[in-house]
C-alpha cells in the first residue's frame, strides 16, 4: 500500500489556522500544506476559476502521495469541493478523499445557539454559494442563517493591517450590516479561515454574550472522528510528525507571514503549478 501525508490546502495563509489545530489534535501524522498565494485571494473569483485552481492543487497533492486532502478554505469548499468529489475523484482515484470545512462546522453549530439565529461571516464567494444556509438547514432546520460578505477582511489580514485603526472601519461596517439583519443573532461563525486573526477586533464590535466560533478546532475534532471511522484511510497516512509547507508565490513572504497564522516558524518551498 502506498502511504503519504495528509494534504491541507488554502488559497493563502488562512488554512494554517486550521493546520495549527489539526497538528495539536493529531501530532503523529505527516502533513503537506499548500498555499496558492500567487492566485489568492480566491474570495471574489468565479465558480469556474475557483474550481479549476482548487482541482489543480488537489491533483498536485495526489501526486505527492496524499491519500486525504482537507480544503481548509471555505471559498474552495463552497465552490469546488462537491464537483471535485462527484466529478473528478471517481476518475482520478476513487480511493482518495477530499474533505472540506463547511460540513463539520454546520454539523455542530446547533449546539451553540439558543435563539436559533446564527450569523455567518465569509468571503463573497462563500456567501453567494449559500453553502452554509443549505448545509445548516440539513442538520438544524429550526436555525435561521444570516450571512454577511466581508470582502475587505482577507486583504486586511494578508497585508498585516488587521490591527490598524483603518481595519476598525471595515470590521465594524460588516458586523453592523450583519446585526442589522437580526439583533437576535447569538452565535457568530467565522466562515473564512483567515478571520481568526481578527477575533480580538471582532469582539470589540459585537453585542455582549454572542458566541464566536472559529473553525480550527471544529475541523480538527472532525478529522479525529473521521480517521477513527475510516481506518482504511487512516492506515494510508504516514506518521512521522513531519509538516512540509509549499507556496505558489515567494517563499520569503510566505515564511514571514505564515508564522503569524501558524504560531510557529515556517520554512516553505516554492511550487510552480
Ligand atoms: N481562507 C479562505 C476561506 O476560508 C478565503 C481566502 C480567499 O479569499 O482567498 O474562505
Amino acid at each position: 500500500m502506498i502511504k503519504g501525508p495528509i494534504g491541507v490546502f488554502d488559497s493563502g495563509y488562512g488554512g494554517l489556522t486550521v493546520l495549527k489545530d489539526i497538528t495539536v489534535q493529531l501530532p503523529q501524522y505527516d502533513y503537506i500544506y499548500l498555499g496558492d498565494n500567487a492566485r489568492a485571494p480566491y474570495g471574489a473569483r468565479s465558480f469556474e476559476t475557483i474550481y479549476q485552481y482548487t482541482l489543480q492543487c488537489v491533483e498536485w497533492f495526489f501526486k505527492q502521495g496524499c491519500p486525504l486532502v482537507i480544503l481548509a478554505c471555505n471559498t474552495a469548499s463552497a465552490k469546488a469541493l462537491r464537483s471535485i468529489q462527484q466529478i473528478n475523484l471517481p476518475k482520478i482515484n476513487p480511493d482518495k478523499r477530499v474533505l472540506g470545512v463547511i460540513r463539520p462546522t454546520s454539523e455542530i453549530i446547533g449546539q451553540y445557539t439558543h435563539s436559533n439565529k446564527v450569523g455567518v461571516l465569509g468571503t463573497a464567494g462563500t456567501v453567494q454559494s449559500l453553502s452554509y444556509p443549505i448545509e445548516i438547514e440539513k442538520f438544524f432546520p429550526e436555525i435561521t442563517v444570516y450571512q454577511q460578505a466581508c470582502p475587505m477582511w482577507v486583504p486586511l489580514v494578508e497585508n498585516n493591517e488587521y490591527n490598524s485603526d483603518g481595519a476598525d472601519y471595515f470590521i465594524k461596517k460588516y458586523l453592523q450590516q450583519l446585526f442589522f439583519q437580526s439583533n437576535e443573532i447569538d452565535t457568530l461563525l467565522l466562515a473564512c479561515t483567515h478571520y481568526p486573526l481578527l477575533m480580538e477586533k471582532i469582539k470589540q464590535f459585537i453585542p455582549v454574550g454572542v458566541t464566536i466560533l472559529s473553525q480550527g478546532e471544529i475541523v480538527a475534532n472532525s478529522l479525529v472522528n473521521y480517521l477513527e471511522r475510516h481506518p482504511e484511510i487512516a492506515t494510508q497516512c504516514t506518521k512521522n510528525s513531519q509538516s512540509t509547507f509549499y507556496t505558489t508565490d515567494s517563499t520569503e513572504d510566505f515564511d514571514q507571514k505564515a508564522s503569524i497564522f501558524y504560531g510557529k516558524p515556517v520554512n516553505s518551498l516554492h511550487l510552480i503549478l
